[in-house]
């Protein structure tokens, strides 16, 4: 637990390094992300979980107040989608691209790594143990299954990503994720759903989505937030209530948010049981567990 904090103040220190030096909300959030990316210790980039029969396939999207929009979904062999994400919406006029077209366009920014980075012998391994976990559920439901198995192991889900305001206002939002484990090929999440598992509205805030991807699409999670700020909450109420609207629709266990608004008040709100997440403001950088830490 102790290292995953430890990237997320990496994280945070990165972010505002970045905003500090002149960067963009964007080039911030971006920033943050590659250092979770890499850290191997969080489910996206390295890290990544892997599909029932045994493949990476990322995803990610980005977003600034300023109308910049990319997102790929279903990459292998890249690191940081994160970083294609952005370059989908620089380089092209699409918003998001999947599967192969997108590797032919990161193998072209020489964003492509050898297989091995992604699935490793010992996320195989980790593979092997969770389809034995599985196939011994008595439920049919995939879901059910899947956050039982959540509940047994923790770290199964875990996305990540960061919202961030800069001097000039802007605000901006990215997502990053290997899915979740046991994950059919092909299936994408919210990560790289725009309003789902990001979103970011100028003068208003940006706002970033974690837990079941399937859940998070049907509520628009993020957009929604964006829309209570709108409304005239901060990015705390709006979160709060965003998520508290999702469990009386949805139910329980599903899903967190991480929203700043354009003023620069960060909100925090999950429906799960637990939730990791680190801030940096004014040079001051924490990260913590939010929740029950007995869970872990
Ligand atoms: N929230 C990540 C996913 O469901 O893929």
């Amino acid at each position: 637990m102790e290292e995953r904090l430890r990237v997320l103040r990496e994280a945070a220190s990165r972010g505002f390094e970045v905003l500090e030096g002149g960067g963009s909300a964007l080039d911030a959030v971006v920033e943050a992300v590659v250092v979770m990316e890499d850290s191997g210790l969080l489910n996206a980039g390295v890290g990544s979980a892997l599909t029932f029969d045994g493949v990476a396939e990322l995803d990610a999207g980005v977003m600034s107040g300023d109308g910049l929009l990319g997102a790929v979904a279903a990459v292998r062999r890249v690191k940081n989608p994160v970083v294609l994400a952005r370059r989908v919406a620089e380089l092209t006029d699409h918003v998001l691209l999947v599967g192969e077209g997108a590797e032919r366009l990161a193998e072209a920014l020489g964003l492509l790594v050898p297989e091995g980075v992604l699935v490793t012998p010992e996320k195989l391994r980790r593979l092997e143990e969770l389809k034995a976990r599985w196939r011994r559920g008595e439920d049919f439901g995939w879901l059910t299954r899947l956050r039982r198995l959540v509940e047994e192991y923790p770290g199964l889900f875990g996305t990540v990503g960061a919202a961030a305001v800069d001097r000039a206002g802007g605000v901006a939002a990215a997502t990053s994720t290997g899915g979740y484990w046991l994950k059919m090929r092909g299936r994408v999440g919210d990560t790289p759903i725009p309003g789902a598992g990001f979103y970011a509205a100028k003068g208003v805030g940006a706002c970033s989505a974690t837990g079941i991807g399937e859940a998070i699409i049907r509520f628009m999670l993020c957009r929604r937030v964006c829309d209570l700020i709108a409304l005239g909450l901060d990015a705390q109420s709006a979160a709060d209530e965003a998520v508290r609207r999702m469990s009386e629709e949805l139910g329980r266990g599903l899903a967190g948010v991480a929203a700043v608004d354009a003023a620069g008040r960060v909100g925090f709100a999950f429906n799960t049981e637990v939730m990791l997440v680190g801030y940096a403001r004014r040079g001051k950088v924490e990260a913590k567990l939010l929740g029950a830490p007995q869970s872990l």
